[in-house]
């Protein structure tokens, strides 16, 4: 059986998951709410891997409709990635009950209907860097303390790892990798899938992008007098391709039965830091276009440098970034010119 079900499969990092998981001859069943995406994703998955995947449109907080598609699907799943979760810091801090209910009823729902059915299945949990804050040292090793997350969305990143763990103690059947994303970026090469511009962009990469295509006059740089090489924040940029990959690495390790314990937390990022001002350079630079900015006041909740330590994917999932991020800004800004001509 190699049937596996992604949950938010049609969001930017679930569905360059599901490309890699379907080019890696896995059978792939998609659920999504389609709250923060588009059907038309499945479109894309399709162009690029000759494949469709199954899809069903399902709220994971309706809790019998999670146990129903467990009943339908117990004896062929082996196993779950969950992605579902809305992800938007600031929106979080605006409207946290909204975050806490839809982000732990998810999860909660899952793992109540493998425990009430029993199953052994493999299971790989998206979480985040958000939940280490500042770190006190770098790079940021997997023993890292968590401290209490700047908001309702990293603090919901939190509270799903220790349910989880929680959960593991009590139900050996259940497999788990926590993969702590640093900042995911880019575009698959294809120009077919990417992130969705949902609103006004949050994160860096699609603020730059928009700003290039002349959405926005300006980029506001949050703040530089941070102290780092020029004052500006960093952070440890990771290929979203890259990023999918971990997640079929992830899957042979529990696949191989290697694992330590029923629960493992495992960073993924390139482990190298890279400034705000170093990325717009170097977007310039590979695109050969200006990006207009300027300096405005920092961000609250911001941390001032973050990059992992990846030492332990590298060694137990046989795993290793490879895109630069030269690669990733030259996709994005390709990404960004094919949704907006076509
Ligand atoms: C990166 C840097 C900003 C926008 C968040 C979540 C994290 C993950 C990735 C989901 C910071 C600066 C940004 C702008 C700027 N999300 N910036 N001007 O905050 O590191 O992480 O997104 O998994 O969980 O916390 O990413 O891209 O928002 O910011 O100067 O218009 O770019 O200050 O230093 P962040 P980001």
């Amino acid at each position: 059986m190699r049937k596996i079900l992604v949950t938010g499969g049609l969001g930017f990092i679930g569905s360059h998951t599901v490309v890699e998981l379907l080019n890696s001859n896995y059978e792939v069943i998609i659920i999504d709410n389609l709250s923060n995406t588009s059907i038309d994703v499945i479109e894309g998955i399709e162009k690029i891997t000759n494949k469709k995947p199954e899809f069903i449109k399902l709220d994971l907080k309706e809790k019998n409709q999670v146990l129903d598609f467990f009943k339908k699907h117990k004896f062929e799943l082996s196993g779950v990635i969950h992605f579902a979760a809305y992800k938007a810091v600031g929106e979080s801090i605006e409207d946290p009950l909204k975050y806490y209910e839809n982000n732990l009823y998810s999860l909660i729902n899952i793992l109540t209907s493998i425990k009430y059915l029993d199953l052994k299945i493999n299971f790989i949990f998206s979480s985040s860097c958000t939940v280490y804050g500042q770190s006190k040292s770098l790079p940021i090793t997997e023993s890292e303390p968590t401290v209490s997350a700047e908001s309702p969305y990293g603090n919901t990143k939190q509270v799903c790892e220790e349910i989880i763990k929680d959960f593991t103690r009590t139900y050996a059947n259940l497999n788990v990798v926590s993969l702590r994303y640093f900042n995911p970026i880019g575009a698959h090469p294809s120009s077919i899938i990417g992130e969705l511009p949902l609103g006004k962009p949050q994160n860096l990469i699609p603020f730059i992008t928009q700003t290039a295509i002349g959405l926005y006059p300006e980029l506001i740089v949050f703040g530089e007098d941070y102290n780092t090489k020029d004052g500006t924040c960093v952070r440890d940029y990771i290929d979203v391709v890259d990023l999918a990959k971990a997640h079929i690495a992830s899957l042979e390790y529990l696949q191989n039965n290697d694992c330590e314990t029923n629960y493992e937390i495992y960073n993924v990022g390139t482990g190298i830091g890279h400034s705000v001002l170093e990325v717009i350079k170097c977007f310039e630079q590979v695109n050969d276009i200006k990006i207009n900015f300027s300096i405005g006041a920092k961000r609250s909740g911001d941390v001032e440098i973050a990059y992992a330590d990846t030492l332990k994917a590298n060694n137990r999932l046989k795993w290793k970034s490879k895109i630069s991020l030269k690669d990733s800004l030259r996709n994005a800004w390709k990404w960004e010119k094919h949704i907006r001509i076509n």
